[in-house]
């Protein structure tokens, strides 16, 4: 008999950002059993227009049911604030999109001004913004994009000249920092890839990394819809669109992977 709680989960992102979440998945659901698909041949989504992204994302949404999985984590902000809202229905799986699920933690939070790092094309749909005041329309919030952070993240740029890195950093972030906000969201998982850095010109406390909330999120809808796996062993199987190799490199920083990432050209 097929047990519905059994099936898989799917992660996707453009590249590693998702791993973000996934690692705290890995804590929150340490039973499940995980596709993770990074859309590497279409990074950055950042860059990309809407139509780019509903097409880019149909798929991955096609692949998964192909899969039978039983819920999908939108682990991409970028496409939760583009493409959610277009293909919610059309699927027979839950589906979790970051935006919308962190706005809901952070209107508990109680707090007046908030600041948003983010990619151009989810700072350009205001979605963090729409999603926040619609909990507290009191709420000021002041959105930055850092076109630049992604790839330095997905190419590790560890060769930046120093002065380069303090500029890259400082533009993106000072802007927020004036408006002296009492939080800052990570609204793109590669970020939190980045507080080693980041954390030089500012304190970590500041910044709200979306993946703890919205990997509390899951767990619970999970177990409130009878579909949360308490019993195996954890399982991740990867997938990426192109350059399995150069994942893998990546990936390795963050988390173990033993085998290469599977290649699906979708
Ligand atoms: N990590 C993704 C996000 O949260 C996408 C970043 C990109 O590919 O530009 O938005």
């Amino acid at each position: 008999m097929d047990i519905i709680k059994d099936r898989p989960i799917g992660v996707f992102d453009s590249g590693i950002g998702g791993l973000t979440v996934l690692e705290k998945l890995y804590e929150a659901c340490p039973h499940e059993h995980y596709i993770y698909f990074a859309d590497t041949k279409n990074l950055p989504y950042g860059e990309k227009t809407k139509d780019e992204l509903i097409f880019a994302v149909q798929k991955i949404f096609d692949f998964y049911a192909s899969q039978d999985v039983k819920a999908v984590v939108m682990a991409c902000n970028t496409s939760s604030a583009l493409v959610y809202e277009e293909l919610k229905e059309d699927y027979d799986f839950k589906i979790y999109p970051i935006i919308q699920i962190t706005a809901e933690c952070v209107a508990d939070m109680g707090l007046k001004r908030v600041g948003v790092l983010a990619t151009t094309a989810t700072v350009e749909s205001h979605a963090y913004l729409k999603a926040l005041v619609e909990y507290d329309r009191h709420m000021l919030i002041k959105e930055n994009a850092c076109p630049l952070w992604v790839s330095m993240v997905e190419n590790r740029k560890e060769d930046y000249e120093d002065e380069d890195e303090d500029a890259i950093m400082l533009d993106y972030l000072e802007p927020v920092l004036d408006f002296r906000p009492e939080k800052i969201i990570l609204g793109c998982t590669h970020y939190p890839h980045l507080m080693n850095k980041i954390k030089r010109y500012a304190r970590k406390s500041l910044f709200i990394n979306p993946a703890e909330c919205f990997s509390e999120y899951i767990k619970k809808d999970l177990e409130q819809a009878g579909l949360r796996k308490t019993y195996g062993v954890l399982r991740t199987d990867f997938y990426v669109s192109s350059d399995p190799e150069n994942f893998k490199k990546n990936a390795s920083v963050f988390i173990k992977m033993k085998d290469l990432p599977e290649l699906l050209e979708l």
